[in-house]
């Protein structure tokens, strides 16, 4: 690795568009592979309210910014307002990552891959299994559409029942299958959950700053489940710690994120990730990020995307750290 050059003229800007975005830890991981490599690249983050998106997008052109992420609560509404989409984004109906050429949009899904490759990890085949996945928003879709391209059989279950309903359509259309879809509540989890092998929560809920709250009851929670929560921030969240408590096996939603980020920053970029740099940078900033305080902050008081010396970057001022919570969980690290 050379010297940082910091932000220079020709800096390219990639980001993340979302809302909430405070608790993203893809700008820790993205600068720190753009470090990595030594490219001129920066990543921010951007909180864009849902009737912002259009002008966001415009923005998008306008100010030449190379690439987004895009998360909770725009990765279908984005659709519209692309020049183009990857035919897998397209399938799936749901865009978490955009790539500006000299102004031309296009979509794409590394959501559904993020997934399927944090399970390989955990030797998790979803062949033949009995999955229940709560939520039918961007996300979802993303995940449904994987382990339905894996031939396991599916349960949706949504607060508003007609987005479960869209996407079991979508899903049954593309692999000529029968989607069970139920609303989101404790009576049908409670007719769900007993065949299932696995729980998958595609929804926001337990995300910080709402931690204290699992989209599950605990008491539906036993050991013939195994527990997958794209909520990576808690790392462990309520819902894990309660499937741990059970008995069932837990896997945090931490390698989708790190591996859906590794193929945004191939598009945008056209290099291979540096993976093990992304993941170490994300666990990191996951450790120092657990309080109030701005944790886009290096130590060394420079700005934090011109910052030369040898200081983490994206360190938090404050003493608390969740190291604990790091090691609860079956996941292992590179350190
Ligand atoms: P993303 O595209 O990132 O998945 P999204 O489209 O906003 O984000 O989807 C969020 C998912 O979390 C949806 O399934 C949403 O349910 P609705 O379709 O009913 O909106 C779900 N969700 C968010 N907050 C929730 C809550 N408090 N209780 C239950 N489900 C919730």
């Amino acid at each position: 690795m050379t010297a940082n050059p910091g932000i220079t003229g020709k800096t390219k800007l990639c980001g993340l568009m979302g809302d909430p975005v405070e608790h993203s830890l893809s700008p820790a991981m993205h600068n720190a592979a753009f470090r990595a490599l030594d490219l001129d690249y920066a990543y921010l983050p951007f909180q864009v309210h849902s009737g912002d998106l259009p002008a966001a997008l415009q923005g998008m052109r306008a100010l030449n910014i190379r690439g987004l992420n895009v998360t909770i609560p725009h990765k279908v509404d984005v659709i519209g307002l692309l020049d183009e989409l990857d035919l897998l984004a397209e399938q799936i109906g749901a865009v978490n990552v955009v790539l500006n050429s000299s102004g031309r949009l296009t979509g794409y899904n590394t959501d559904a891959q993020g997934f399927l490759s944090m399970l390989a990890g955990h030797d998790i085949e979803p062949q033949g299994k009995n999955i229940v996945v709560l939520g039918a928003g961007g996300a979802a879709r993303a995940i449904c559409f994987a382990l339905a391209s894996r031939g396991a059989t599916l349960t949706i279950l949504n607060r508003t029942p007609a987005r479960a309903k869209a996407c079991a359509e979508d899903i049954s259309m593309a692999f000529s299958m029968k989607v069970n879809v139920l609303k989101l509540n404790r009576k049908n989890m409670a007719h769900a959950l007993p065949g299932a092998g696995m729980l998958v929560n595609a929804t926001s809920v337990g995300m910080l700053p709402a931690t204290d709250v699992s989209p599950v009851d605990s008491d539906l929670l036993g050991p013939h489940l195994t527990v997958v929560d794209i909520v990576y921030n808690p790392y462990q969240s309520k819902l894990l710690k309660e499937a741990a408590e059970a008995g069932a096996g837990t896997v945090s939603g931490l390698e989708m994120l790190i591996w859906q980020g590794a193929l945004a920053f191939e598009i945008w970029t056209g290099r291979q990730p540096p993976l093990d740099v992304m993941r170490k940078a994300a666990v990191a900033a996951l450790q120092k990020c657990h309080c109030e305080e701005p944790f886009l902050t290096c130590l060394c008081e420079e700005p934090f995307l011109t910052c030369l010396c040898e200081e983490p970057f994206l360190t938090c001022l404050c003493e608390e750290r969740s190291d604990e919570a790091i090691s609860g969980n079956n996941a292992t690290y590179e350190n």
